[in-house]
């Protein structure tokens, strides 16, 4: 297994019931669980992992600079280096890793997805180090890298579960339903800014609980309606679902507003969006799309393959939005041919990574 590279591609998802606070930082675990939808290549993650005993330290590359795993202040090194550590204890080896990851986002859209990223990583490690262990293994691996990373494990519409053991043991994403269940449902994704958040969604998970006195409603009120979006999703019941889409966006910027200091994602382009859908669906009588916001000012909005030229139409005439991404559901990870490695005797030999 050692000396031998392998290429994982893995997409992006966004939540119908989101993932907003973790009630164990060590192994990120979430108070709720969340439901969403795997995107497509469109917006995706490809990494390259090759483990060698002539390699002098671990090496971490995204987009071409290097991370520096060192940096203790750093929670995502922190976490990938748990990762390496973990799986080489699994495989009984102490062999170093070269990992070398690029987004496909398009430049200039200010979309990183730390999913993609955290799917596409915990699945190189696990092949380049040939461990036998199952999707669940993998997936807490994933969910310990980056939360939202472990339903990128999947395709379709996927279900990562609170779980209740206080040793995360049951605290992992599986598929609901497949591709081909409801291909219909797409994401239009509207670029509103392309700088980064000043709150990470890491913080927040941290902030959110400990100060907002609403957060306490939050978890069982999101673990309810995680229910019925099952359920609507079963019916392909999309005047249902895309209510309780809208609302779960709602109620998480709702907890973050009330945190202290107060965490503030959407702006004015934003609400716009917010209300030009109240307004489209108002005019068909029914519920035809559906916003939804992460930790960032972009609008994901969920609709159907019918009413995707509506609400294209309807995104034109609100000023500010610099572009719209189309994605429809993606069908999960997938290993790459070794042609298609980011992993070449010119990148390693660039990085200084041999030991002599
Ligand atoms: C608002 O998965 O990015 O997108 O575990 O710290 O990497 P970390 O957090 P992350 O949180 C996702 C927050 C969200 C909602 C969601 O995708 O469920």
């Amino acid at each position: 297994v050692l000396d031998k590279t392998y290429t994982i591609r893995a997409t992006s998802n966004i939540a119908f019931i989101k993932y907003w606070g973790r009630r164990n930082h060590e192994l990120n675990l979430p108070y709720n669980s969340s439901i969403s939808m795997t995107l497509d290549e469109n917006l995706s993650a490809t990494t390259s992992v090759e483990f060698s005993n002539s390699f002098k330290e671990d090496m971490l590359i995204i987009d071409g600079k290097r991370q520096d795993l060192n940096f203790q202040r750093s929670e995502k090194a922190s976490y990938l280096r748990r990762a390496l550590e973990h799986a080489r204890k699994t495989a009984g080896l102490n062999a170093h890793a070269l990992v070398v990851s690029e987004n496909n986002f398009p430049s200039g859209t200010g979309l990183a997805s730390s999913a993609a990223g955290a799917a596409a990583l915990s699945l190189a490690i696990v092949k380049a180090l040939d461990l036998k262990i199952d999707t669940r293994e993998i997936s807490k691996i994933a969910r310990q890298v980056s939360g939202s990373g472990c339903r990128s494990l999947h395709g379709g519409i996927v279900k990562w579960h609170r779980g209740t053991h206080h040793d995360g043991s049951d605290s992992f994403a599986e598929q609901l339903f497949d591709t081909s269940y409801w291909p219909e449902l797409i994401d239009l994704v509207a670029i509103v800014t392309t700088s980064s958040k000043k709150v990470s969604s890491s913080e927040g998970h941290t902030l959110t609980p400990r100060t907002s006195r609403l957060y306490d409603l939050r978890p069982k009120i999101a673990e309810a309606e995680a229910k019925k979006a099952e359920t609507a999703i079963r019916n392909r019941d999309f005047n249902l679902l895309a209510e309780i889409v809208m609302r779960d966006s709602n109620n998480l910027h709702a907890v973050c507003l009330d945190s202290w200091p107060p965490i503030i994602y959407l702006n004015d382009v934003s609400r716009a969006i917010i209300y030009a859908i109240h307004e489209l669906n108002e005019n068909y009588g029914k519920n035809v799309a559906a916003y939804t916001f992460d930790a960032g000012a972009n609008a994901h909005i969920i609709t159907t393959q019918k009413h995707r030229a509506a609400v294209e139409g309807t995104l034109s005439s609100i000023n500010g939005i610099k572009r719209v991404l189309y994605s429809k559901q993606g069908n999960g990870p997938r290993l790459l041919s070794e042609g298609k490695s980011l992993i070449n005797d010119e990148v390693i030999r660039h990085t200084g990574i041999y030991k002599y």
